[in-house]
């Protein structure tokens, strides 16, 4: 049975507060436990327990060969988990972290072989959220934590979200209420020069240039000819279950399409903006996403609009899209997974 913590992310002292202890308890126990980040919810385990770190893999039903993010809350833990932490690499976690930005560093082997999925390098962040902090310093371990939802499906922003995809899967659900960012961390490769880009994130590529000045992006986000170097980029994901579709250019090509579907009997949704919302009289649902002129009110809220289209029963999804600038950038990265690449120009 999974048990629900729930807590107040502002209360004084979490680390000490009993909901925290418990689920800290589970984890020292080598049981698995979800938690709130800034980012998403993650699902986490002992990082040097093979066990626990496999649990995490049944829990998901993931491929073995995606490897983990180990959350830490010390530099300490970085260094006992990595080789080098290199000039450039230094200066990222001086100036983002706490906060959503995934270093992959030179793994010193002393996690398990199943988080690094064998690789020699290791991906590791130490969160902003005061809760996966409490969690991590009351463990005293280094967590591994992917995103706590069932392998494929959108990622979960609230502990509800968590609860469904996979009640009586894990030990517990640490409800600390919504998270932030509502997009993944950006994860980057420091082990290349310039150090690259392997998934966009809550950090934008802007805000890495401004700090260290050359930053390449990983060629098999964007080209079909390349196998992305992070594994968990090749692989479908946060699809809705209806095929969703991405329309770049807007309002009349949308209530065009719902048009011509509503004629064929369809039962058809639109994924907009607070500015859009009244502009699709005829779509059968109209889901909010935010504020196109506040683009990170869309990343807060994409992962649950995705999810609530399921509760819909809608036999396709046409969005809206967004400007690739900042958190954009990761905005249409996981919304074009969602669409599974799948866009009427
Ligand atoms: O915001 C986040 O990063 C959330 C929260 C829970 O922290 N976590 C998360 O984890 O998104 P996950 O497992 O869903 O995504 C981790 C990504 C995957 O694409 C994985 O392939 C990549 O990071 N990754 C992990 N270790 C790596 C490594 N050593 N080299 C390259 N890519 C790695
Ligand atoms: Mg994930």
């Amino acid at each position: 049975e999974t048990q629900v913590w729930r807590v107040d992310p502002n209360a004084p002292d979490l680390e000490h507060t009993p909901q925290i202890i418990a689920a800290a308890e589970k984890l020292v126990q080598g049981e698995i436990v979800a938690f709130p980040t800034e980012t998403v919810y993650g699902l986490g385990g002992n990082a040097k327990l093979q066990d626990s770190v496999r649990k995490i893999y049944e829990a998901k039903g993931r491929p073995s060969d995606n490897p983990l993010i180990v959350h830490v809350a010390t530099l300490e833990q970085v260094r006992d988990i990595c080789t080098e932490i290199h000039p450039i690499a230094k200066k990222l976690i001086d100036t983002f972290w706490p906060g959503p930005l995934t270093l992959v560093l030179p793994s010193r082997g002393e996690v398990s072989n199943a988080v690094t999925a064998g690789l020699s390098t290791v991906a590791v962040r130490m969160p902003s959220h005061p809760v996966a902090r409490a969690l991590i310093l009351a463990s005293n371990l280094p967590i591994a934590a992917p995103s706590a939802n069932l392998s494929g499906r959108p990622s979960p922003t609230r502990a509800d979200h968590v609860f469904y995809d996979l009640d009586g899967r894990i030990a517990g659900i640490v409800d600390g209420g919504e998270t932030g960012v509502g997009v993944e961390s950006t994860v980057v490769d420091c082990t290349t020069t310039p150090i690259t880009i392997l998934r966009p994130g809550g950090i934008s590529k802007e805000q890495l240039v401004e700090v260290v000045g050359a930053v390449a992006d990983d060629p098999g986000l964007t080209r079909s000819d390349q196998i992305p170097k992070a594994p968990g980029m090749k692989y479908k994901h946060y699809a809705p279950q209806a095929m969703m579709y991405l329309v770049p250019s807007g309002k009349e090509k949308i209530c065009e399409l719902v048009a011509t579907e509503k004629n064929n009997g369809r039962r058809i949704g639109v994924l907009t903006t607070e500015e859009n919302r009244d502009s699709y009289p005829d779509a059968d649902v109209v889901l909010v996403c935010g504020k196109r002129s506040e683009p990170a009110t869309v990343a807060h809220n994409l992962f649950d609009v995705l999810r609530r289209f399921d509760q819909k029963n809608v036999d396709a999804i046409y969005s809206e899209t967004f400007s690739e600038e900042g958190i954009g950038k990761a905005i249409m990265n996981r919304m074009s997974k969602a669409a599974g690449g799948r866009i009427i120009e």
